[in-house]
């Protein structure tokens, strides 16, 4: 019996010896103190051991129990530390480390300014429309009043698409689309793209984009004009812009008027800092920002509006325009170089 022992015992620290991972480790473990295992045997055979001798072998078992038993925690100690020591290297993370900055991007200054122009409005209460920019001949010229043969239609340097069809030289095609489908009271901008022929250098570009933006009620008068487009240019240049509205021409609009500002590159003095005249306002302290007046009652008449019951006013803003006078931006190109060296400064 006691050789039996020995043999189990020497059998079991030879097992551990080689023993390396913990799945191996419970198998052991099993193999050994289970319910099933060798030593439980042996216990179960005691009967046959002779009395005298009972208390010596029950004491041998329980000691190589208790020794097989510690082999088996201390392995099981060694190999957690093992797969702690692998986890923690393997996950280490330094929480004291800087922060990998993740680069992000911005909008582009076109898309900044624009955002800028309608959220003012949005502020006074105008709500935002788009129209198409392939637009047909009616809602770009004749419903604005600017029938075939009309002088004005040189200046817009039209990109044709087809016989009647044009890429909208303006966003004042809007207005009419919706006056055609809804009835005053209105207040509404239109910021879109436009496209014109011709001119490609500092201050023009084929496409471009523009504000349009319109309020129709009743008793809508020229005061109500100056009011709002007052309004708009001082909260988007700031409070001490200078405004001042100048007789104009629109075929849409009557009367009309230019609105100006005073020159934000020279403060209004013409001037610049060595005395030269402003390169921007050439020495006359104004900027011409944009076109508006009372919205004509021939174009009232187009959509269907009783001019004797209605009357608004309506206004055109260029994008690129105060893009670069609020950024002191000489060159409109910029914008759409996409170089990154501009782009970054915003
Ligand atoms: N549509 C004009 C243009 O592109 C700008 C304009 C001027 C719009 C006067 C208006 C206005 O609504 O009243 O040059």
């Amino acid at each position: 019996m006691r050789s039996d022992l020995e043999r189990i015992r020497q059998a079991a620290l030879a097992d551990l010896e080689r023993c390396e991972e913990g799945a191996a480790l419970e198998e052991i473990r099993v193999r050994y103190l289970g319910r099933k295992g060798e030593l439980t045997a042996v216990l179960r055979g005691m009967r046959e051991v002779p009395e005298a001798e009972r208390p010596a072998i029950g004491e041998l078992v329980n000691t190589i129990k208790a020794e097989v038993e510690e082999r088996i925690d201390a392995i099981r100690r060694r190999l957690e530390d093992v797969r702690l020591a692998m986890s923690l290297a393997e996950e280490r993370l330094d929480v004291t480390l800087p922060g990998i900055r993740v680069p992000h991007g911005h909008l582009h200054p076109l898309a900044q300014v624009l955002d800028e122009v309608v959220g003012i409005f949005v502020e006074m209460g105008f709500g935002v429309e788009e129209g198409p920019e392939i637009e047909d001949d009616y809602h770009n010229f004749e419903a604005l009043n600017i029938p075939r043969d009309h002088p004005a239609r040189d200046m817009h340097d039209t990109f044709f698409v087809t016989d009647d069809r044009v890429l909208r030289t303006h966003t004042s095609p809007v207005q009419i689309r919706v006056m055609e489908t809804r009835q005053p009271p209105l207040r509404v901008i239109a910021p879109g793209a436009v496209f014109r022929q011709g001119d490609d250098d500092a201050t023009h570009s084929p496409t471009f984009h523009q504000v349009e933006g319109f309020l129709v009620d009743r008793a809508i008068t020229f005061g109500d004009l100056k009011g709002v487009l007052s309004e708009f240019l001082r909260r988007f240049f700031g409070p001490e812009t200078r405004v001042r509205f100048r007789p104009s021409f629109f075929p849409f609009t009557e009367p009309s008027a230019e609105v100006d500002i005073g020159c934000v590159m020279c403060a209004a003095s013409g001037k610049q800092a060595d005395g030269a005249p402003c390169r921007v306002c050439k020495r006359s302290g104004w900027l011409e920002i944009l076109g508006s007046g009372l919205i004509d009652p021939n174009v009232f008449h187009f959509v269907g509006y009783d001019p004797e019951l209605f009357s608004g006013f309506a206004f055109g803003l260029g994008v690129e325009r105060l893009a670069m006078l609020k950024h002191g931006i000489d060159d409109i190109r910029l914008f759409y170089e996409n170089d990154l060296r501009f782009l970054r400064q915003f």
